[in-house]
């Protein structure tokens, strides 16, 4: 019995420190492999979660993302935002965006904003 407790002790501890290591970890890194179209996967992104709120007529906070300009010229902001870091999360309100989004956001950015 005690032997038992003892067991389920150490599978307990092991998971904690199996969790704890993977948060050192960090995120995944940013596999860029792939040249990111902006036509094609970034745009779409801008369209489905924050044009509503972010284009010409209705720049909140004073960012437009509606345009292969605006979105080059604030791409540090947008990429800040969606990652929460400099910036408030958004899309406003939150869930924040799969990281996978946001990955092909900074892998668009690390390969130059290319107007692809
Ligand atoms: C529901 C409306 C809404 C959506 C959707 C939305 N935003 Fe915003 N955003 C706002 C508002 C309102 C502000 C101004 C907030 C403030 O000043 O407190 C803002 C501010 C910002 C800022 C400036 C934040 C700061 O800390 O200075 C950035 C950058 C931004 N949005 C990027 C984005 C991006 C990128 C998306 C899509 C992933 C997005 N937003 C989606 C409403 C929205």
């Amino acid at each position: 019995m005690k032997r038992k407790i003892i067991f389920s002790c150490l599978f307990f501890v092991g998971l904690l420190f199996i969790s704890c290591s993977k948060d050192k970890v960090g995120p995944t890194p940013v596999d860029c492999t792939t040249t990111v179209s902006f036509s094609n996967d970034i745009m779409p992104i801008m369209q489905a979660n924050c044009i509503s709120c972010h284009d010409q007529g209705n720049a909140s906070g004073g960012f437009d993302f509606s345009s292969y300009n605006a979105v080059s010229a604030n791409a540090a902001a947008a990429l800040g935002s969606m990652k929460n870091s400099g910036y408030q999360l958004m899309p406003l309100g939150g869930p924040a965006l799969p990281d996978s989004t946001i990955q092909k956001l900074e892998c668009w950015i690390t390969q130059g904003k290319l107007d692809n």
